[in-house]
């Protein structure tokens, strides 16, 4: 069982096994300009990926929906989905984003009020700020608590739920409230309300998510096929990326803060973040000179591969020179910190010029 609100770590090839979900190896070498979470193996499985594929290939249109729950600060994990994001908006994708105040408020006790202003500062802003045009006609953001074709949406398709169902995927008990035991119906709609008439109707979808939202991807295959007589849905498709490791090695999260790098971290806290993180680096000098250091075990690098260098072959030399003990943990972190100071400076720059227009998308 994945619990959704939950999630601690998870063993990626035993649930893909578990849950039927393919791996993105095989379909990686068909797409034309992979982009570097793709190329890196970074996305690690999908389901249904090639319809979509297959829209992008024709110079077709089609839909990405993604989400967030305004309940803390975003991370730099959270960019990754900004990135897939901006790949499938290159491609032609009808991009929406739904804005989970709903969920927020039933799982994490946030006020509607708060999770607008988080919504607002924290994810709106970093969006525009990772150059995502939210004000173009082809992206669609929207508060789940604000919008009526969301919520009767949901309602609609709840009708075919019942809550052995729900227990079977969510592990939901006695005592959970309704409101949390409501909450996956509200994101199955988000999923679904683009392919409605009044949007795009039914076309090819990608939900670009972690593993933990599995349980909803399910689901929401499940009920797209119930409602197909009256709505025609076509079942969405999704991808699931890795998740960059915390620094401290425990699950990055938005409410413990030495865990990640967060984008509206001052360049020098992010700074002493680097400086201070686990590596895959030796006991001593001599050692990592002699045996050479563990990338693939190393936050790092890690941040280096994710999110600081574009190209693979600048990547691959930092990875072979750390294998081979010519490039030591303490110069490795300078480059890297130098990197994420300029990468958050330049962030915080595009930041204060988007705000307004965040201000203003509700
Ligand atoms: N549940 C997601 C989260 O916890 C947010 C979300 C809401 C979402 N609606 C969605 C994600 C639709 C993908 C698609 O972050
Ligand atoms: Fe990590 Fe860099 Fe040290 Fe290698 S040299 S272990 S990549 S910090």
């Amino acid at each position: 069982m994945i619990d959704p609100w939950n999630i601690s770590n998870v063993d990626h090839e035993n649930i893909m096994d578990q849950f039927g979900i393919r791996r993105f190896s095989d379909v990686v070498d068909s797409i034309k300009d992979p982009n570097l979470l793709m190329r890196r193996g970074i996305l690690f499985g999908h389901r249904d990926f090639n319809l979509v594929q297959e829209r992008i290939n024709k110079n077709k249109d089609f839909i990405c929906i993604t989400g967030m729950m305004p309940s803390g600060k975003m991370h730099i994990g959270h960019k990754m989905v900004v990135d897939q994001v901006k790949w499938y908006f290159k491609h032609k994708g009808n991009i929406f984003i739904s804005i989970a105040d709903m969920e927020a408020y039933s799982t994490r006790g946030k006020s509607f009020d708060e999770g607008k202003k988080i919504a607002i500062n924290e994810y709106l802003s970093n969006y525009l700020a990772l150059g995502l045009d939210l004000t173009h006609k082809n992206v669609n953001v929207y508060l789940q608590s604000e919008s009526m074709p969301l919520n009767d949406l949901s309602f609609k398709l709840s009708k075919k739920v019942n809550i052995s169902q729900m227990k079977a995927i969510y592990g939901f008990k006695s005592t959970t409230n309704i409101a949390h035991l409501y909450t996956p119906l509200i994101q199955v709609a988000d999923i679904l309300l683009p392919q409605t008439e009044d949007f795009c109707s039914p076309m090819p979808t990608i939900v670009p998510v972690g593993i933990d939202q599995d349980p909803h991807i399910r689901l929401t295959r499940d009920i797209a096929i119930r409602f197909k007589d009256e709505f025609g849905f076509t079942s969405p498709g999704s991808t699931y990326h890795r998740f960059i490791t915390s620094l401290t090695n425990e699950k990055m999260s938005s409410s413990k803060p030495k865990t990640a790098i967060f984008l509206n971290d001052s360049s020098n806290v992010a700074e002493k973040k680097v400086k201070t993180a686990k590596t895959g680096g030796r006991e001593s000098l001599k050692e990592q000179k002699e045996l050479g250091g563990c990338p693939d075990k190393c936050v790092v690098y890690e941040l280096l591969l994710y999110h600081l260098i574009p190209s693979d072959k600048e990547l691959e030399k930092v990875y072979d020179e750390c294998r081979n003990g010519t490039l030591l943990c303490g110069e490795c972190k300078q480059m890297t910190s130098n990197k994420i100071k300029n990468f958050l400076e330049d962030l915080a720059i595009k930041r204060d010029e988007s705000f307004e227009i965040a201000e203003n998308i509700f």
